[in-house]
């Protein structure tokens, strides 16, 4: 990776311009501005987008890096399989958005593969398997997801942990809160706006777990289902899903996505 940079700061990363298919001869006006030429070396380069609101799976670090289990897992894919990505912050409802208009070509996001999204966007083979935890303040006597049944529930909004919320409540109850990232959505659990969230349970653990004093706990329930992550791409974009699912079946065979992730996934 670190070789190749230089040759990729060469590069303007106009995500629009998506695939540079360095096998490819022609592949240099996908460039901007007549700045290409030079990356013809071997380097494919994709434009991921994600919601860097998501620890362990993307998140700042202290030097403003994007850090996670799902940047190292991109990253492995590359190097199994030759390609570059360049990661980008974009927010989680844009993001749907820019796979679809090809702003970015990939999103990589601890994105659940449901089969609703299966109807606009593609998706590689499960890389991680989740499910949704309950958090809420240690002295509450919620224990339950039936117990939630007519509290105030604060979600990310559009995420499984929503829809969760809405199979228990009704899609238009008002007593669902969806708020634009999971953080918030716990912060309002501490604050009492809200008297627990729903979310994915590794990013809950780990708010509780960096955040020892807030006083919160987590409730599993049998009647959340297992959930699957998958990387997603626009509908029909065979190209980059078949590369991406070969370099997760190469980190799968040699085991290296079991030591990224922490869990075994067939
Ligand atoms: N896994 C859940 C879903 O797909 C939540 C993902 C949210 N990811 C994020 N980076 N905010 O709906």
């Amino acid at each position: 990776m670190l070789k190749k940079k230089k040759l990729l700061s060469l590069i303007t990363p106009l995500a629009a311009a998506s695939i540079i298919l360095a096998a490819c001869g022609t592949s240099e006006e996908t460039g901007t501005n007549g700045s290409t030429g030079e990356e013809g070396e071997g380097a494919t380069k994709l434009v991921v987008g994600t919601d860097a609101a998501y620890a362990p799976f993307e998140s700042f670090d202290d030097s403003g890096k994007i850090v996670g289990i799902d940047v190292d897992v991109v990253n492995a894919i590359g190097e199994e399989v030759g390609v570059d990505f360049e990661i980008n912050n974009v927010a989680w409802e844009p993001l749907f958005q820019q796979v679809t208009n090809g702003e970015v070509d990939l999103g990589v996001s601890a994105i659940t593969i449901t089969e609703e999204r299966k109807e606009t966007y593609d998706f590689t083979e499960p890389y991680y398997e989740a499910t949704q935890l309950i958090v809420t303040k240690e002295d509450s006597d919620i224990a339950s997801l039936a117990d939630l049944k007519d509290k105030k529930i604060g979600v990310q909004i559009n995420t499984t942990g929503h829809y969760a919320a809405q199979d228990l409540q009704g899609k238009t109850s008002t007593s669902i809160l969806p708020y634009e990232t999971t953080p918030i959505a716990i912060q309002e659990v501490i604050n009492g706006t809200v008297d627990a969230a729903i979310g994915d349970n590794a990013v809950i653990l780990e708010y509780i777990k960096n955040n020892p004093d807030s006083k919160l706990k987590s409730i599993e329930d049998d009647s959340f289902e297992k959930e699957y992550y998958g990387l997603m791409v626009k509908k029909g974009n065979e190209e980059v899903l078949d590369l991406l699912n070969e370099g997760i079946e190469k980190l799968k065979e040699t085991g290296k996505l079991a030591e990224i992730t922490g869990q075994e996934i067939e």
